[in-house]
């Protein structure tokens, strides 16, 4: 059984209620409900949300432990947070895949969002298309594990 982890930043815990003109109205159970229902036999699906840096730093160090591929949607933490950067090119550097993934497409929003400090260290990066940005990585890795 191999397990992808789906890591969620600041905020993305309030889906469904936070600005769904621009998230949509689902939340993240009902993503987790996707998800599952999308991934191949023998794959399962953890999907975990923090607001916490050192969570999600902690959880990115599980996946290089464990040997799990990373789909991370950094939320704010994408803008300007080099300790999670940091923690993510230890999984690319393991040789496993790591795609960041957004809800919205960062670059047709306000200037702060066009800078990603994680994209650099990623395998690739997904944006704009909802829920489905975590879809299609979903399937990236699921074909691709390592
Ligand atoms: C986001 C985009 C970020 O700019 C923002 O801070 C988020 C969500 C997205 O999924 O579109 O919290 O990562």
């Amino acid at each position: 059984m191999t397990t992808i982890l789906v890591l969620n930043g600041p905020n993305l815990g309030r889906l469904g209620s936070r600005e769904p003109d621009v998230y949509g109205a689902a939340n993240l159970d009902d993503l987790r409900v996707m998800l599952v229902a999308a991934a191949p036999a023998g794959v399962s699906v953890d999907l975990r949300q923090t607001d916490d840096e050192a969570e999600l730093i902690h959880w990115i160090y599980e996946a290089v432990d464990e040997g799990m591929p990373v789909i991370l949607n950094p939320a704010a933490f994408t803008h300007y947070s080099y300790a999670l950067r940091d923690a993510a090119a230890l999984v690319t550097k393991a040789g496993l895949p790591l795609i960041e993934v957004h809800i919205s497409n960062p670059h047709a929003r306000e200037t702060f969002r066009h800078t990603s400090v994680v994209s650099a260290v990623a395998t690739g990066v997904i944006a704009g298309l909802g829920f489905d940005s975590y879809r299609l990585a979903l399937d990236f890795v699921t074909r691709r594990p390592a």
